[in-house]
């Protein structure tokens, strides 16, 4: 029995974003000195040369990262380093302060071992953020930023949300998300629409004289020929890869009384719908678009799935929650086991591994 597991029900007790609070307190209590840092490290993390991925021109030490929305203040960057993470993405991080939704507006739906979540881009801003980068320190692993938009902001002020952002806290990151897929904050125009998305990427792009990879994360519930218009357009700008995918509006087949909620789902019922996105991708840019793979990862076996769908990467937020504090550890330990029993001599190999 591990002590999460122990730990679990209690915290369980509590309303799920009190958990979570308190359990980012402890993670930032833990990272603040050096002695605590390095007992975390030397209980969770795991190397393997096997884990090693080269991409956006950095190395990432094992393909395992931690979901935006986890951490979307940049405080806890360096503990999730030393629980064993590969990468961590923090955000999504609007240019101003936002409170988001009312509370309650994080659920655990137990029985189908998901959370529904309505949080709604609530965050301390980009300034915070970038304050805090500067006196933190970037972490030692890669740092994802992943950038969205004000609430209350119409499609024009969008673009300049997006710029803004960018221009403050691109010099801190290995790669640059834009998150134009939340579920749960008002949509007054359509996020995703084509036109939209170009004028974005042609203002982020007359932004980025340091070069630093643009990705795009997309949502579960798209058609499949949304997703393929919006590769095209990715390709168009030459953009360097795509995160897949965000929360469900969808409910089928839950069985947890919070299904009610209104909000985004996340967990194990998203696994093989994100797989499939995943593969839809892959297959259509015969694996030249880098993935991103996140969406019910909780095991060695889900994050692998992922990887021979083409991800080359992967990520999770529910499955922490879970899981708990080993949770990289444990999954990356498993994948250098299921890479050896396939034959496959690193995790770059396998990528798009069990594609046609
Ligand atoms: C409470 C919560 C908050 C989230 N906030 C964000 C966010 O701010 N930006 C974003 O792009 N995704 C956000 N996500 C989505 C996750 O990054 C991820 O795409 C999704 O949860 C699926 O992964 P999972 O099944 O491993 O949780 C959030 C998810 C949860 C559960």
């Amino acid at each position: 029995m591990t002590l999460y597991s122990r730990v679990r029900p209690l915290a369980f007790k509590l309303p799920a974003e009190t958990a979570h609070d308190l359990g980012k307190r402890t993670l930032r209590t833990a990272q603040s000195t050096w002695p605590t840092r390095t007992a975390l490290s030397a209980v969770y993390q795991y190397e393997h040369p096997a884990l090693e991925v080269d991409l956006f021109d950095t190395t990432f030490p094992n393909p395992v990262g931690v979901a935006a929305g986890f951490d979307k203040n940049a405080e806890v960057t360096h503990a999730l380093e030393a629980l064993g993470f590969g990468f961590v993405e923090i955000g999504t991080v609007t240019p101003y302060p936002q409170s988001g939704n009312d509370r309650p507006r994080l659920f655990r739906l137990q029985e189908d071992e998901a959370m529904v979540n309505r949080m709604g881009f609530n965050g301390q801003g980009m300034e915070r953020v970038k304050s805090r980068l500067e006196t933190d320190g970037t972490p030692g692993f890669p740092l994802g930023v992943n950038i969205g938009k004000m609430n209350s902001s119409n499609e024009r002020e969008a673009i300049e949300d997006y710029r803004r952002v960018f221009d403050r806290l691109s010099p801190f990151a290995d790669y640059v998300v834009v998150n134009v897929s939340c579920p749960n904050t008002p949509d007054e125009f359509d996020e995703a629409s084509p036109d939209h998305l170009r004028e974005i990427f042609e203002t982020l792009e007359a932004e980025n004289d340091a070069d630093v990879p643009m990705l795009v994360k997309i949502g579960p519930d798209e058609p499949e020929e949304s997703v393929l218009d919006l590769v095209d357009i990715i390709q168009e700008f030459d953009l360097d890869g795509i995160v897949a995918t965000n929360t469900s509006t969808s409910r089928e087949g839950l069985e947890s009384p919070n299904r009610e909620e209104w909000g985004g789902l996340s967990g194990n019922p998203l696994q093989d719908r994100s797989t499939d996105v995943i593969r839809t991708i892959a297959e259509y840019t015969d694996g030249n678009l880098p993935i991103v793979g996140v969406g019910g990862v909780d095991s060695p076996g889900s994050a692998y799935e992922k990887i021979l769908a083409g991800a080359s990467l992967v990520q999770l937020y529910t499955g922490f929650v879970y899981e708990g504090p080993a949770t990289a550890k444990r999954i990356n330990q498993g994948l250098v086991q299921l890479l050896e029993r396939d034959g496959f001599a690193s995790v770059e190999d396998a990528v798009g591994a069990g594609l046609d």
